[in-house]
């Protein structure tokens, strides 16, 4: 540890973090094969980078990653409540990284170490959620000029992103990790169906079989919720806006009503719609007793708690992660994981095999903004499809599948227009 900076809970915890580091690494061909690639070309080498992102075993292998790239790296948490303390004192203690980073932090403190990591005078930021970008153009613009460009891992994060460029703010250029499929087919969908209902059996230790539950929001991390919950044993439920999606959560054999209807219908409820207030006071007030209600999406305020308190006599902890507000007609109200994240409050977030792809795209992206640095235009990018491809042909590999390949038959029919009826 000796001279490197960091704020984490305990450094006695290491040894652990690390054993759990190189579990994570395991189910992470793809990231380690970049990791080694990087350690013998060095295309970070020198730049100054302040990543934010959930500190967990398989952020840890991304951090290796960048640093065997050659990348001064400053890490820090994305979310008060999903940090790994024990993989903190790891990446300080074994593999050098500065580290901002305490699980259950305070938003005061969350804050703090977005603006020490900005310090660091970063070139690149690797974002999830937009925070330290955020942060930068409102309180440090003295540092944009130096910022070569960024990386937003999140669909939220993406939806800032795009209201700054709106807005004539994006003085950069910004790679939309998300959008790659090898990550949001893959993370959101698979990750997020499967850690979220993790969450939720860590947090209450219920049956999942017969209950009703009610997603909202079917994006990606929806349809994953809702055909994980089925997948149970659940009757699943899905509230949504959009037209289309809906048309296909119904398709897709789901009950689709609105919120108020479902609200007393549900057994649990879990929101992951990237919006504010979905689950608000007026449906509390109609839930049964005894409701579970979690978040998995980015930002806690998709459940409106400061109305559920309003409505609620008393607040008290009944297990870890799981609190029960008393309504005044006696009816209980479990929230779980304060209405944050709750695949990364209670549980340790998506499994390494999803994240090896998510965080693939994010070590190449930093390397793609390095070489094109001065290149690319002040505005939100995808990674080239070729790369995309790339790493699912590397996952397949380590997965011991292969797959067909065009015949030159094939190619040559798939690019003509002549031949028809
Ligand atoms: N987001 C969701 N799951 C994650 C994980 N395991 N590590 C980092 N970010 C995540």
């Amino acid at each position: 540890m000796s001279n490197i900076k960091c704020d984490i809970k305990d450094i006695g915890l290491a040894d652990e973090g690390r054993q759990r580091i190189e579990w994570a690494e395991r189910d992470m061909p793809v990231l380690r094969m970049i990791r080694q690639r990087f350690e013998e070309e060095k295309p970070l080498a020198g730049v100054r980078l302040v990543a934010c992102a959930h500190v967990t075993t398989e952020t840890a292998n991304l951090a290796r990653a960048l640093s065997a790239g050659g990348a001064d790296a400053v890490l820090i948490a994305s979310n008060p409540l999903s940090t790994q303390d024990d993989v903190a004192a790891a990446l300080v203690k074994h593999y050098g990284v500065s580290v901002y980073a305490i699980k259950g932090e305070s938003i005061e403190t969350y804050v703090k170490h977005v603006s020490i990591a900005l310090e660091h005078n970063p070139q690149l930021i690797i974002d999830d959620g937009s925070d330290v970008v955020a942060t930068m153009l409102k309180d440090r613009p003295d540092l944009l000029p130096n910022i070569i460009g960024t990386t937003e891992e999140t669909t939220t994060g993406i939806t800032r992103l795009r209201a700054m460029a709106k807005d004539g703010r994006l003085s950069f250029p910004a790679i939309a990790v998300n959008d790659a499929q090898t990550k949001h087919f893959f993370d959101n969908r698979y990750g997020t169906g499967q850690s979220t209902l993790d969450g939720i059996i860590r947090a209450t230790n219920i049956l999942l079989a017969g209950r009703t539950v009610v997603v909202s929001g079917y994006g990606w991390c929806g349809k994953g919720v809702a055909m994980r919950a089925r997948g149970m044993g659940s009757n699943v439920i899905v509230a949504e806006i959009n037209p289309i999606k809906a048309i296909e959560a119904i398709m897709d054999g789901f009950r689709v009503m609105p919120i108020i209807e479902a609200a007393p219908l549900g057994d649990v409820f879990i929101t992951v719609t990237g919006s504010r207030h979905v689950i608000d006071g007026t449906h509390f007030a109609r839930m049964r007793d005894g409701a579970i209600v979690c978040n998995s999406g980015h930002f806690d305020l998709e459940l409106n708690l400061t109305a559920l308190k309003e409505l609620s006599t008393d607040v008290r902890t009944v297990r870890p992660w799981v609190e029960e507000y008393k309504l005044q007609d006696g009816r209980r109200i479990m929230v779980l994981g304060e209405g944050r994240l709750v695949n990364l409050a209670a549980a340790e977030g998506h499994p390494a095999s999803v994240m090896d792809m998510s965080f693939a795209n994010q070590a190449l992206s930093a390397e793609y903004l390095v070489k094109n640095k001065g290149i690319l235009e002040n505005r939100i990018h995808l990674l080239p499809e070729e790369v995309d491809l790339e790493i699912a042909r590397i996952k397949l590999a380590a997965m011991n599948v292969s797959i067909d390949s065009q015949t030159p038959e094939m190619i040559e029919y798939m690019n003509s227009w002549q031949s028809g009826t």
